[in-house]
Parts: C-alpha cells; sequence; structure tokens
C-alpha cells in the first residue's frame, strides 16, 4: 500500500492548553503573587483531593519533587534504592544526588512494570535498600499493595513514582499517588503528562512530618519565624513552583477527567483496530489494564530489527512515534552499575510508543493505524 506522509507532524504526545487556561494564567500575571503565592496552595489542595493523600508540596519539576522525597525520607551516602530497570533516568537520578547507590530490578517484558518476584530478590540481596520506588509506567500502577508489603518486611520506605499515573487507580480501587500503600509519591506537570504546568511537580504524602521537611527543603532548609525572623536550620534548595505554573496547573487539573476520558477512546480505537490482520499476528499491545489512566499506548513488534524498521517508517511519514525507555543502566553514566534485567531488555528491544494525547484528531489516529498496516504490509 502506497502512503504519503501526514501533511503536518503527529507527535506522539502534547499539551492541550485551552482558552480558560490562558484565561487563568493571565488573571494571575494581573494579581499580586506570580511566584510561590496562592495559587500553589489552592493547587496543592486540588492535588490532596484528586489523590486522597493528605499533603501535596507542589514543586518546580517531578524530577525535584524525587530529589526532596529521598532528601526528606533520609536517604543519603551508604543507602542503596531500588529503581525499576524501564523508567525515565530522573527516578534513579535522585539517588545519585544524594550520594546513595542505584541498584535496577527487572520488570515485566510486555507490561513494563516492576515484577514483585524482581524486589523481592533484590530485598534480600545486599546492600539492603533503604528505598524502593515503583514507577506507574505508561498511567499502570503496579502491584504496590505486594511491594508495599515486601518493602515494610525489608525496612524500606517505598515512593511512587506516579508521573505517568495521575487520575489511575489500581487493585481494589485505590488511587495513584494516594501513598495508601507508599510512603511518598511524585507527580510531574511536564507538557507531555495530563496536566501541564509548563514544568512542575509535586510530593504526595501522608506523613505529616515528612511533608513539613519536604516543605522546608523546598525552599532553602529555612524555617519562617516571627516577624522578619527566619532560620536556615539545613542545607535546601530552591524548587518552589510559581504561581503562574500552579494557576495554569489548577486549571488544568480540572478538565483531567475530560483528558483522561479522550485517552481511553483513543485507546479503545486503537486496541479495536489491532484486533484485525495483519495487526493480530504481528504486535502485541503492552498495556490493557483498565484502570490505567493511559499516558503511553506502547506495543511491541516481534523484534528489535522489525521495532527500528517501524520507527524509521512512522518518522519519515510525520509520525513522531517514541521508545519508552531503554534501560537506565545502559546509559554511559550508569556503565559501572552491574545490573541483570533480562525483562527490562525484552521490553526494550521491542517496544514502540504509538501518538496519544487528547488533542489528537480522530483522521491522525487512523492515519497512524494506516501507517502501521502500511508497514506491516510492506
Ligand atoms: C517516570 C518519570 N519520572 C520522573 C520524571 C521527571 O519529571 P520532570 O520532567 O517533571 O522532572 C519523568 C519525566 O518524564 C518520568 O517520565
Amino acid at each position: 500500500m502506497k502512503l504519503d506522509p501526514y501533511p503536518s507532524v503527529i507527535p506522539y504526545g502534547r499539551q492541550w492548553i485551552d482558552d480558560a487556561d490562558i484565561a487563568a494564567v493571565v488573571a494571575t500575571l494581573r494579581s499580586d503573587f506570580v511566584a510561590q503565592g496562592p495559587k500553589v496552595d489552592a493547587f496543592e489542595a486540588a492535588l490532596c483531593e484528586l489523590t486522597g493523600a493528605r499533603h501535596a508540596i507542589a514543586v518546580s519539576s517531578g524530577t525535584a519533587a524525587l530529589h526532596l522525597s529521598c532528601l526528606g525520607l533520609g536517604v543519603g551516602p551508604k543507602d542503596c534504592g531500588l529503581v525499576p530497570a524501564i523508567t525515565f533516568a530522573a527516578t534513579a537520578n535522585c539517588l545519585r544526588y544524594v550520594g546513595a547507590e542505584v541498584s535496577f530490578c527487572d520488570v515485566d517484558p510486555r507490561s513494563g512494570l516492576v515484577s514483585p518476584t524482581s524486589v523481592s530478590q533484590h530485598l534480600e540481596s545486599k546492600p539492603a535498600a533503604k528505598v524502593l520506588m515503583p514507577v506507574s509506567y505508561s498511567g499502570s500502577v503496579p502491584d504496590l499493595a505486594s511491594l508495599s508489603e515486601l518493602a515494610t518486611k525489608a525496612g524500606a520506605f517505598v515512593v511512587e513514582d506516579a508521573a505517568h499515573s495521575i487520575g489511575a487507580s489500581y487493585g481494589d480501587g485505590s488511587r495513584s499517588a494516594s501513598c495508601a500503600h507508599s510512603d511518598a509519591a511524585i507527580l510531574s506537570f511536564h507538557p507531555v503528562k495530563h496536566v501541564c504546568a509548563g514544568e512542575g511537580g509535586a510530593v504526595l504524602t501522608n506523613d505529616e512530618t515528612l511533608a513539613r521537611r519536604v516543605r522546608r527543603l523546598r525552599t532553602h532548609g529555612i524555617e519562617r519565624g516571627e516577624l522578619w525572623a527566619y532560620d536556615q536550620v539545613e542545607l535546601g534548595y530552591h524548587y518552589r513552583m510559581t504561581d503562574l505554573q500552579a494557576a495554569l496547573g489548577l486549571s488544568q487539573l480540572s478538565c483531567l477527567g475530560e483528558f483522561i476520558a479522550r485517552r481511553r477512546t483513543l485507546v479503545e480505537r486503537y486496541l479495536s483496530a489491532f484486533k484485525e490482520a495483519p495487526f493480530r499476528s504481528r504486535i502485541e499491545v503492552a498495556t490493557t489494564d483498565p484502570q490505567s489512566s493511559h499516558h503511553l499506548f506502547v506495543i511491541h513488534f516481534a523484534d528489535e530489527a522489525e521495532r527500528r524498521a517501524a520507527y524509521a517508517f512512522f518518522h519519515r511519514h510525520n509520525v513522531r512515534v517514541q521508545v519508552h525507555y531503554m534501560p537506565v543502566y545502559q546509559h554511559s553514566y550508569y556503565e559501572n552499575v552491574a545490573a541483570e534485567c533480562p525483562g527490562a531488555e525484552a521490553f526494550y528491544a521491542t517496544c514502540l510508543s504509538l501518538p496519544l494525547y487528547p488533542l489528537l484528531r480522530d483522521e491522525e489516529q487512523a492515519f497512524v493505524i494506516r501507517c502501521l498496516k502500511a508497514f506491516l504490509e510492506s
């Protein structure tokens, strides 16, 4: 089948900013507060309501949220953190920021989710892990209840990396980032995520002491005193979110239900198309979790060569598919970290993320499906 490239570029993910979002930011620009102020407070309250977690601390990025979670939990030099091999590098980097070692655990070769078996093996090995960082990859939450049980037995903290999974649920209906089975969770508000704040992140927790410490670390390690007085009691950072970002985040959050519903419709359309020939026998869908919030739509090809060829074919036709992710330990920076993760390597060899975002138009998605068909029949 001869196929011309799509007339414009179709990205794999992008934000959806409407007039209400723009008006919210403009109103904040005209207000007394443009740096951290009342909009950040309101955004934090909305995040608590959405997730069910008792405390939310908005920060400048998901990466800052990961860093502050580790610092707040007292993870430091000589400690070790367990990170799934398939994730964005930030999940591992935050451990290095605090001087801790990173150990990589394996994931399911199809879903990309961390497997309790791999975690259990690691938690029994040396050095004992101080923190486990399960990643709710693609919008699907791993078995956090079992993981948290394993971590508790081993005396390790749990930090859910929920950068992909705002609005998702798992198991008996627990909400992602609720901290029902973790000490803390983090969110990201980067434009390819569900909720865009330009950049931004948040730490969620039910632990008041941890929340207070993370708040302090967000602002240089400073405690406020009476009148003009303040005291820097530890070394903190400048990781604050601005009211401009929070105004955008808050406005976006009010559309989260609509965003996820649209993503779900698109996912169902992919799933129904892929039940037919030639897709049925040639590709496998990675995530079919009905409780997912569908950040990514990932498929698997038969092998690495076919995935590579498919990537090139899509790009030639203006469809910017992506690969999420190369196992983190394969980055040069982590070359000295020994890791044995056959599941992660199998996942990476064959995975490809197709375009998925609320603004993806029906005809654009139809083109993506046509493009894949043309590739499989070429
Ligand atoms: C799984 C995961 N964790 C953490 C982050 C870091 O978030 P941010 O880009 O907001 O720093 C990302 C960003 O892509 C991510 O995908």
